[in-house]
């Protein structure tokens, strides 16, 4: 096939160059974009009197008619036409013929790719971003039937204060809102329209670059031809998003890989969300799980892959820039599949209650609200904190629990304990005191469901 490039050259491309320098195997996905791009371009021709206008409209409907062809699976795509930019082109051309040939006027490869890939990336962000509100809403629902659940809170993956488990999912839902606000300004600064920018060095012809950005319901227009074929940043901006997205649902899918362990036995997942071993009778895995955390890994791949194509180019395109796509279009892909699969699995999780609390009660997770007992009857905080820390030794070598301790028991640490101390350390008491801003107290995470459920409604299109 004659390359649409081919006058300057006396030979054919290698075949081998030819797959090798070729992109139509990935770029054809934005085939939608690349023909709405060129509608816009080539009426913003015929309005400018750049083009005739008879020819803008031979070419509008002409791509049109082959938007329609390749959404049926009648186009097939010539690794020979390198990418979706020349394919679409050259079956435009041997469709309605010389009209075709000049479609490409005062626009560049460069500008057309760079036009693609925002308006692709900018569709799949919305979609992500229905996503994230369906994972907030599914945290939201859980917390809602777990506000008296009491679990134990960790550090360092030691048991350390007593929480609920509705407040351990509003965490995770205040995670997913971050999220959900960082793609809406990603999607911000992707939303500028770059025709015009030509190659490099923008355009001798009067186009109309505003009226083009309207019509394909662009925000505005980038600022500088160089950096408006070059520039890539919010691609990788993207992929950092999705990273960010991938490290909350992994560390929470972490949580339920240990949680659903014969150890901890807080949750168990479906059957609908767990397999089997084909040796091992009794197993019944999280894989659902373990594959959301090692998917995080190739989406974190993504974003270094892409700073490190894009570390070293100099101004303006070069032929590395091609290399953003696939790996872009992978972390887009892996997200899309891993957030409703992450939602159905939680929704079926069954939560054990009192396993919770169980692990609540062991481990002296009231040990600091027995110091605080302490401080409110007059004692410093740093010597109830070494009383508490006895009372914990004492009680670690008789095998009990601060609560199992009877009166004199108790005394033989501190004459300022009282009867009252049984209540003061109750786990109710312990997390429903703990009544701060943010804090787990019931009343407190009821405040912060309202609030989620409102912000819901209100983002909810
Ligand atoms: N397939 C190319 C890409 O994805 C399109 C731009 C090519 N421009 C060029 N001057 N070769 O980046």
């Amino acid at each position: 096939m004659a390359k649409l490039w081919g006058g300057r050259f006396r030979k054919p491309t290698d075949k081998r160059v030819d797959d090798f320098n070729s992109s139509i195997r990935f770029d054809k996905r934005m085939y939608k974009q690349d023909i709405r791009g060129s509608i816009a371009h080539a009426t913003m021709l015929g309005r400018q009197g750049i083009i005739p206008q008879a020819d803008a409209d031979a070419i509008v409907a002409g791509l049109k008619e082959i938007m329609s062809d390749i959404d049926a699976g009648r186009v097939e795509f010539l690794i020979d036409a390198e990418d979706i930019h020349m394919n679409i082109e050259k079956l435009l051309t041997d469709r309605i013929g010389d009209a075709g040939k000049r479609l490409h006027t005062g626009r560049s490869r460069n500008d057309q790719v760079a036009l693609d890939i925002r308006m692709y990336l900018m569709d799949e962000i919305a979609e992500i971003e229905e996503m994230l509100i369906e994972t907030m809403d599914t945290f939201v629902e859980l917390a809602k039937q777990h506000t008296d659940t009491i679990m134990p809170g960790y550090t360092h993956l030691q048991k350390a204060q007593p929480i609920t488990f509705a407040h351990h999912c509003m965490a995770y839902y205040e995670m997913f809102r971050r999220d959900f606000s960082r793609l809406a300004e990603c999607r911000q600064r992707t939303n500028v329209m770059p025709l015009g920018s030509g190659a490099l060095a923008g355009t001798t012809y009067p186009l109309d670059r505003e009226f083009v950005a309207k019509m394909l319901g662009f925000d505005g227009v980038t600022m500088n031809s160089l950096d408006g074929v070059s520039d890539r940043d919010f691609v990788i901006e993207l992929a950092g998003c999705l990273s960010l997205v991938m490290m909350h649902a992994s560390r929470f899918s972490e949580e339920l890989i240990l949680w659903s362990s014969n150890e901890f036995g807080f949750v168990e997942m479906d059957d609908a969300y767990s397999t089997g071993s084909s040796i091992m009778p009794q197993k019944k895995n999280p894989d659902v799980a373990e594959l959301i955390r090692g998917k995080t890994g190739r989406v974190y791949g993504s974003l270094i892959g892409l700073l490190t194509v894009m570390k070293g180019t100099p101004l303006a395109y070069n032929k590395d820039m091609q290399e953003d796509k696939e790996q872009i279009f992978d972390s887009v892909d892996t997200v899309k599949l891993c957030l409703p699969v992450f939602c159905d699995m939680i929704r079926t999780m069954k939560v054990n209650k009192s396993a919770m609390r169980k692990g609540a009660n062991g481990g002296f997770t009231n040990a600091t609200d027995a110091a605080d007992y302490l401080v409110k009857k007059g004692l410093p905080f740093r010597d109830a904190h070494a009383v508490i820390g006895n009372m914990v030794f004492y009680c670690i070598e008789h095998d009990k629990a601060i609560t199992d301790l009877t009166m004199d028991e108790l005394r033989s640490f501190s004459a300022l304990i009282e009867e009252d101390i049984y209540e003061a350390v109750s786990m109710e008491t312990c997390v429903n005191d703990r009544a701060v801003i943010g804090g787990p107290a019931k009343a407190m995470t009821e405040k912060a469901i309202k609030k989620a459920e409102a912000y819901l409604n209100s983002i909810e299109k």
